[in-house]
């Protein structure tokens, strides 16, 4: 069994206050992560249904619906949707699967509540083919490279946390030093607008089922005794294989979903300029003096 650790109100409100938007995305993040794996009392869960829920960004959002994973009561249940629809932003492919697995302990009529939440969620998903096909032009908008790198490497969409580019940043995402040399603009839009429409191999992600819950990631390692999970920029757990239920491939990537529309229009395309500038310079050059 994992261990759930109860919250005692000050914890509850100090991680409540760690979501603050103002706060930084790492911050924020493991604030979520902490909240979601938290056993939270009836009355926690509806003050966390009732405000942060509502206006979190997607990024946050399927780190909380966690928290809901052992609830079933009516009160909680009637709540956490009702955020959901009252949320300005989508709760994506990724947390809307979850939501679905999650719901299934609530009663029909908890369920049946949640029918227009998913009608929204599939109107939304043609509504983001169209999106890219609107976005393409952005492509050759003439973006900004130095300022597509400030967002690349800043705090508000954070893909550095996951992806390297040069010698800095994060290894849970390929190493995108050369993308701009090996993928098209259009795949490079599609990569951020649809991260699970295709996996990079090396990097797909897996569903591990234990006693009680099902942990999504990365397979880091695997030996006789144990399964290595990354399961976010900082997160990696050793999970002994005497726990592990099964393993299966999951169809929703480890790169979250949403991130174009967390950036202005302006902002993506430069981030789409400096993508498409990798063509990791050092190997033209190595190859031309060869
Ligand atoms: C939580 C970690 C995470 C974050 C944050 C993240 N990514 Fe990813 N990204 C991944 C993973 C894992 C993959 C590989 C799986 C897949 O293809 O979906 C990936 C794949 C990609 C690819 C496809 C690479 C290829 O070779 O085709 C691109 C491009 C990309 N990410 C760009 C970005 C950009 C730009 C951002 C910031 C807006 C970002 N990522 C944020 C984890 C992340």
């Amino acid at each position: 069994m994992i261990r759930r650790p109860q919250l005692d109100p000050a914890s509850f409100e100090f991680l409540l206050q760690r979501l603050a938007p103002a706060n930084d995305a790492n911050l924020r993040q493991a604030a979520a992560g902490a909240l979601g794996r938290a056993e939270l009392n009836p009355e926690q869960l509806l003050h966390l249904a009732g405000g942060p829920l509502a206006h979190e960004d997607p990024l946050l959002i399927a780190s909380l619906l966690e928290a809901f994973r052992k609830a079933s009561s009516e009160g909680a249940g009637s709540a956490l949707i009702a955020a959901l629809l009252k949320s300005p932003v989508s709760i994506g492919e990724v947390a809307g699967k979850r939501l679905e697995q999650l719901l299934k302990n609530f009663s029909p009529s908890v369920q049946a509540g949640a029918r227009p939440l998913f009608a929204r969620l599939r109107q939304e998903q043609r509504g983001r083919i169209e999106r890219l096909r609107k976005l393409e032009p952005l492509l050759t908008a003439g973006g900004d490279i130095g300022r597509g790198r400030r967002i690349f490497f800043g705090q508000k969409v954070a893909c550095a946390s996951c992806h390297t580019i040069g010698a800095e940043g994060g290894h849970v995402g390929p190493d995108l030093t050369a993308v701009g040399a090996i993928r098209s603009g259009h795949d490079l839009l599609e990569a951020i607008v649809f991260p699970s429409a295709s996996f990079v191999p090396g990097f797909e992600a897996f569903n591990v089922e234990l006693a009680t819950e099902v942990r999504s990631g990365l397979i880091v390692e695997r030996t006789r005794d144990a399964v290595v999970l990354v399961t976010g920029p900082h997160s990696e757990e050793r999970i002994p294989r005497g726990q592990i239920r099964s393993i299966k491939s999951s169809s929703v990537s480890l790169m979250p979903d949403g991130l174009d529309e967390s950036l202005t229009q302006a902002e993506l395309t430069d981030l789409l300029a400096f993508l498409q500038s990798q063509k990791s310079r050092q190997d033209v050059l190595a190859m031309r003096t060869r």
